[in-house]
């Protein structure tokens, strides 16, 4: 499996600052310091069925941190060249996932939670939902 996807930015997972104690845990991420963008938007993906996908697009210019906190899900990652499939099942650890990527999350947990922290606010107009099309630009990259 190819661990360098991302021929914008490669794609990394991250440990995160941890703060745990004997009150319970803490984790925190700091924009421009942890993730290497400034967060604009955070959302958070929960209550998966059972066999569904999400995902299924690329980004243009946005960049994403994306935490499993609670329960477990996967993300395959695809720059058009190579693809890379993280299992992300940690509060403490964080899939990075820069521009020109395609992404598709499977696999999750009935008790999953994923926060996804986005440099961007959302505009449809960033998004590649073809791959064709997206492989095409990619390769051009
Ligand atoms: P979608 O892109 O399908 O989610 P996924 O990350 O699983 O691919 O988004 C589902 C719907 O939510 C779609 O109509 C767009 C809308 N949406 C927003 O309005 N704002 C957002 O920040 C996001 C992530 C989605």
């Amino acid at each position: 499996m190819s661990t360098t996807v991302g021929r914008v930015d490669p794609c990394r997972l991250i440990d995160l600052p941890d703060h745990s104690d004997d009150r319970g845990g803490l984790t925190v991420v700091e924009g421009g310091r942890d993730v290497p963008f400034e967060i604009r938007r955070v959302y958070y993906i929960h209550g998966v069925p059972d066999g569904a996908a999400r995902g299924a697009h690329g980004h243009r210019r946005l960049r994403q941190l994306i935490v499993a906190l609670h329960g477990a899900f996967d993300v395959v990652v695809d720059d058009g060249h190579a693809s890379a499939r993280f299992r992300l099942d940690s509060p403490g650890r964080g899939l990075y996932v820069g521009p020109m990527i395609w992404r598709d999350m499977v696999d999750f947990t009935p008790d999953a939670v994923g926060l996804w922290l986005v440099s961007e606010l959302y505009d449809p107009a960033d998004y590649y939902r073809d791959y064709a099309e997206f492989r095409r630009d990619a390769r051009a990259l």
